[in-house]
């Protein structure tokens, strides 16, 4: 018996292993391939040899708790508590299954935005759960009258991450205050805000869900220092929800992985004291400009990137295949790896669009956009 009958490997492992045997450059996986900050490596040496080996308290390590409330409180003027409102987890990934598998059970509905992260639907499906696929906009903003029509009396939880994977949107103010209407109407709905590109934002700023009073009490916010500090192999992570929603969640990630990487975590903490994540969000801007630049004198439709390192382009003009078909060839033929964004879909809609990851150093940009510009 499978909980999981339907679900193949990750579509991120079919390209990565499909570029590596074609020697694509790899544009596909979301992973930064330049090198980590040097001062996050002389942290990393020097604490190596304290003594930072053990098991940390199961919700964190307290400097570190500390540090991830300061900067809360600093970016989204929410004080929050450590000692019952924060946990650090294995990832993002970890959080966010822990979070579903606390609060879904047998045959109750959550909503999820797709195109969609692929993690959401199987950890609800595991929890014995339904997930319930909602397309968004053609512009990929959320779309409130299919979301309303959706809830049911089953519905226990919506799902909505912002800044955006894969289409590297962001959600305005006008989408907030539309989702505080339907959800004021719903007190006992759940949101599950994935916010791991919070720190990856270009013209317009990032809103979390910590700064809406109105939702913030019914959430859970997950976040990612993989993704903010550019170290996804890490895999360090962490929950924000209010007490009565987390001890819940405790619960069960006590059992899960009780403490997360006590190196990465004792790292971590002190690299907070130096990082500017204004720097990231600057450094990836200029990978963005840098790749559209040169994506500009392609056939490829650039579509608009607002935040995360995702570019997504139409490909409509160079070819009438479906987008799986055309991701292989253009890995087989042109060397590049992509995503198509049908897999993003439950209903498979294939748009032509593929996703790209500019993750990447400029030589890496240059050498496949010498690439993309010949099709
Ligand atoms: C939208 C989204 N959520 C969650 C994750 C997982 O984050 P982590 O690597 O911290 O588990 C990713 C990683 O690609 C992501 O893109």
């Amino acid at each position: 018996m499978s909980k999981l009958p339907n679900t193949p490997a990750s579509i991120f492992s079919v390209m990565s292993q499909l570029a590596n045997k074609h020697n694509a450059i790899n544009l596909s996986q979301g992973f930064p391939n330049f090198d980590v900050d040097s001062r996050l490596l002389e942290i990393s040496k020097k604490l190596l040899n304290e003594n930072i080996h053990q098991y940390t308290p199961m919700v964190g390590l307290p400097s570190l708790l500390e540090k991830i409330a300061d900067l809360t409180e600093r970016n989204y003027q929410r004080k929050i508590k450590t000692s019952s409102e924060l946990l650090i987890t294995t990832g993002a990934t970890q959080g966010i299954y822990t979070t579903i598998n606390t609060f879904i059970g047998f045959g109750d509905e959550v909503i999820i935005l797709d195109p969609s992260y692929d993690s959401y639907e199987p950890s609800v499906m595991v929890a014995g759960g339904k997930p319930i696929r909602i397309s968004l906009n053609e512009d990929y903003s959320p779309n409130f009258n299919r979301i309303e029509d959706a809830i049911t009396v089953k519905t226990k939880m919506i799902i909505v991450n912002n800044p955006h994977n894969p289409t590297g949107k962001i959600w305005r103010e006008q989408e907030f205050e539309a989702l505080e209407t339907i959800l004021e109407k719903y007190p006992e709905i759940l949101l599950l805000s994935d916010e791991v590109y919070e720190y990856i934002s270009f013209k317009h700023s990032h809103i979390s869900i910590n700064s809406r009073p109105k939702l913030r009490d019914r959430a859970i916010i997950a976040s990612s220092f993989g993704k903010s500090l550019h170290v996804t192999g890490w895999k360090v992570g962490y929950l924000i929800a209010p007490e009565m929603l987390m001890s819940e969640i405790k619960k069960i990630h006590q059992f899960l992985v009780f403490s997360i990487n006590s190196i990465a975590q004792y790292v971590i903490s002190e690299y907070l004291d130096v990082v500017d994540f204004k720097e990231v969000a600057k450094m990836y801007s200029k990978k963005r400009t840098l790749f559209q630049n040169l994506l500009k004198a392609s056939r490829f439709q650039i579509l608009p990137s607002e935040g995360t390192y995702f570019q997504v382009v139409n490909y409509s003009e160079i070819s009438d295949k479906g987008d799986m078909e055309f991701a292989k060839e253009l890995i087989i033929k042109h060397g590049i790896a992509a995503i198509p964004i049908s897999v993003f879909h439950k209903d498979g809609t294939d748009k032509k669009m593929l996703r790209f990851c500019f993750a990447k150093t400029e030589d890496t940009l240059t050498a496949a956009a010498e690439k993309l510009v010949h099709i």
